[in-house]
């Protein structure tokens, strides 16, 4: 308790902050870099070293009310079908743009929901992206599945295209949360999924959970702790609810007074944490957790961790390229963000042109920040004598000094390396605030606890 005295005191529950999957977060983006910026950061791109590639497939049959992901509710899949029409036209202005010869160390389906496509179009989809961005010798492919949108054929076309890792939906398995939140599922499903990758030879699992839903309690979250060690996740991501309303309009069909206080919520990260160490698995960063032989786990301990728009990876491809609406690409020199609202994206693609529309150009101060928050972020820590190698990053001096002094006990300094205690990792959304050169625009965010 004396613990939660210090972290309120510094603010854990106060504060809005970005959960920086990238600098600068994509609020700071602007609409006069966009497409032009694009296609320099694109046809600079070398061809010896892979590039990642994300690809968003915003439909899902049903639209969880706890949701704030970029997607839309469809029961046909007729605007599916013209969806993955407009990505192979995005492909081929893709492939008039790009050097020849780049090739593809990652790739990632995210959403919405990936699995709403039926056998024909994942393979339509994934032959369309290889054909124009071969898959590098040591390539990978992670999708997001929705365990209630799934069956053997579509699980069959994924393993075929050479999915190598998958990452189920879960959340918490209690009925009336899942009420609460509009996501019906059962453990029955959920388990005959996992079965189903697994025969499908899918050796590297991921399970999505989320604290801080509505009437979560300390009951519940351990009942689906039990639930999903049967299961046994390589990897568990454990999201906090991020309850931001005015951006998600389908949150406010959950009412406030559902939620569990901010003290609650806190213990109820902490229960889970306290779990997943109970059984065997390593804390990740902020909010992961995996085996010890985890290819996550491995990079953590490595301190080859990075962070990028799905969150932790170990990913060690500098670029990435993202495909299809709202997807955001990532260049040495900076972020692009393609049109957000699916009809914006189609129109884009049928006029002719990539779909970059805001984006972000880097300076070598953003990039020295950025160094900054993604020490802290994946590591804990951040070593001056790295950081010293940027120009200007004397710079940062004054931060340096702010955090190791307002956080007394939660940050400590010794020689050239100032640390997150276990203690104070709470809190490190908040230190890593003090890097961001933008942090006026917080108001925005969700809560950092
Ligand atoms: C694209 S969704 C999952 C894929 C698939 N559609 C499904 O439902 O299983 C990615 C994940 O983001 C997380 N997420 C979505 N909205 C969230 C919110 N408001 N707060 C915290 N996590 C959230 C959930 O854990 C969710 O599984
Ligand atoms: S949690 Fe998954 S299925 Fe539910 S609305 Fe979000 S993306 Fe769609």
């Amino acid at each position: 308790m004396e613990q939660l005295a210090n972290l309120r005191r510094l603010g854990l529950f106060d504060a809005r902050v970005p959960r920086y999957t990238s600098y600068p977060p994509a609020t700071a983006f602007n609409t006069q870099t966009g497409q032009e910026f694009q296609t320099q950061c694109l046809k600079a791109l070398d061809p010896a070293t892979p590039v990642s590639v994300y690809a968003h497939i915003p439909f899902c049959e049903r639209l969880c009310w706890f949701c704030a992901c970029r997607t839309q509710g469809t029961t046909t899949l007729k605007p599916v079908a013209h969806y993955l029409e407009i990505v192979k036209q995005e492909l081929e202005h893709l492939r008039a743009t790009l050097p020849e010869g780049v090739q593809m160390g990652q790739l990632h389906w995210g959403g919405g929901t990936p699995t709403i496509l039926p056998a024909d179009m994942i393979r339509t989809l994934a032959q369309a992206i290889k054909d124009v961005i071969p898959p590098a010798p040591d390539f990978s492919f992670s999708v997001e599945i929705d365990p209630t949108l799934v069956d053997d054929s579509k699980i069959a076309a994924l393993a075929e295209m050479g999915m190598t890792r998958a990452s189920i939906g879960i959340q918490d398995f209690a009925p009336d949360v899942q009420a609460a939140i509009g996501r019906e599922q059962s453990f029955e499903d959920t388990k005959a999924c996992v079965d189903s990758l697994r025969r499908a030879g899918i050796t590297s699992l991921n399970a999505d959970l989320v604290y801080g839903l509505p009437y979560q309690d300390t009951v519940k979250l351990a009942d689906t702790i039990e639930k999903v060690r049967l299961l046994d996740p390589d990897r568990i991501a454990l999201f906090g609810y991020a309850h931001v309303p005015t951006f998600s309009k389908r949150q406010k069909l959950i009412p406030d007074a559902s939620l569990p206080g901010e003290e609650a919520r806190f213990l109820l990260a902490q229960q889970a944490a306290r779990a997943f160490k109970t059984y065997g698995y390593e804390a990740i960063g902020i909010d992961h957790f995996g085996k010890p032989d985890d290819v996550l786990t491995l990079a953590s301990k490595a301190g080859h961790l990075r962070r990028n728009f799905q969150g932790y990876t170990d990913d060690s491809c500098p670029s990435l390229i993202g495909i299809g609406a709202s997807s955001i690409s990532q260049f040495a020199q900076g972020y692009v963000q393609n049109a957000s609202a699916t009809a914006a994206y189609i129109a884009r693609v049928e006029a002719g042109v990539l779909s970059g529309y805001r984006g972000y150009q880097m300076t070598a101060q953003d990039r020295l920040r950025a160094t900054a928050i993604n020490m802290l972020m994946c590591d804990f820590e951040i070593d001056l004598d790295v950081l010293g190698t940027h120009a200007d990053a004397a710079d940062l001096a004054p931060i340096h000094a702010g955090i190791v002094a307002d956080f007394a006990g939660c940050v400590i300094q010794k020689g050239s390396k100032i640390t997150i205690t276990p203690e104070g990792r709470p809190l490190t959304r908040i230190i890593a605030q003090r890097y961001d050169g933008f942090s006026d625009i917080a108001a925005q965010y969700s809560q950092a606890s």
